[in-house]
Formats: structure tokens, C-alpha cells, sequence
């Protein structure tokens, strides 16, 4: 089970920047994230995804969400979100534990 405490903190530090949570929360550069959890991907309402987002059609599971965030662009070529990625899994495994918990 992932730590979402420390999910929280990590995402505060590595994802805040461009991202919101909160319910209706305003998209910065990039989508707001509540109850990402079992979405399709790029398909945030009021969001301009990037069309190799919009083509990928994944849905977000916990698998699919590592990795993503572990190798953005490698995971979906042609993605506009420029992150350099997570490494550690366990620090993955608690920022999507942390997600889980956007409802
Ligand atoms: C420099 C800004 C930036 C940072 C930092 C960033 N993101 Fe993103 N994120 C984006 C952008 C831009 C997109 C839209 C990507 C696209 O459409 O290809 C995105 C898309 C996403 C999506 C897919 C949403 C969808 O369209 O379905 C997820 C999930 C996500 N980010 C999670 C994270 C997490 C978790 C972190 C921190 C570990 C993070 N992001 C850090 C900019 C960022």
C-alpha cells in the first residue's frame, strides 16, 4: 500500500506546479487532476490535451499512472507534459496512492 502522506508531499513538490486537485479546480499548464482514477486519458473537460494524449485512450489505472509518471514521454510519445519522470517506484506507488484519494 502506498503512503499518501507522503504521496501528498511529493506531489506537492514535484506535480503543484502544473497541476490542481481540488474539485473544479482551475487547469494550469496542465489538467486539473480530481478523481483521475479510472479516466481515459486526455479527456478532461475545459482541457486542451495534447492530441498523442487524446490517441492513447489509456485508462488511468495504478499501473498505467507509474508509468506515465516514471518516463512521461516514453510511456506516451509526443505527450506535452515536460517532466523528467519519477525514478523511485515506491515514491511512484505513494504520488498515485495520494491520487487514489482525489474524490
Ligand atoms: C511542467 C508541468 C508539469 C509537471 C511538473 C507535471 N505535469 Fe502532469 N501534465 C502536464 C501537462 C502539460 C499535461 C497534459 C499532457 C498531454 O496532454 O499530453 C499533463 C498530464 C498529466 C496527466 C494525464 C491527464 C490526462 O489528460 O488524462 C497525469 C495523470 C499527470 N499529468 C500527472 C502528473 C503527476 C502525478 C505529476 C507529478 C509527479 C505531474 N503530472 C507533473 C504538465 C505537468
Amino acid at each position: 500500500m502506498g503512503d499518501v502522506v507522503n504521496g501528498r508531499k511529493l506531489f506537492m513538490k514535484l506535480c503543484v506546479t502544473c497541476h490542481t486537485t481540488e474539485k473544479g479546480g482551475k487547469h494550469k499548464i496542465g489538467p486539473n487532476l480530481h478523481d483521475i482514477m479510472g479516466k481515459t486519458s486526455g479527456t478532461i473537460p475545459g482541457y486542451s490535451s495534447s492530441k498523442a494524449m487524446k490517441e492513447s485512450a489509456i485508462v488511468w489505472n495504478e499501473k498505467n499512472l507509474s508509468g506515465y509518471i516514471d518516463y512521461p514521454k516514453k510511456f506516451i510519445p509526443g505527450t506535452s507534459m515536460v517532466f523528467k519522470g519519477v525514478k523511485k517506484s515506491e515514491d511512484r506507488r505513494d504520488i498515485i496512492a495520494f491520487l487514489a484519494t482525489l474524490k
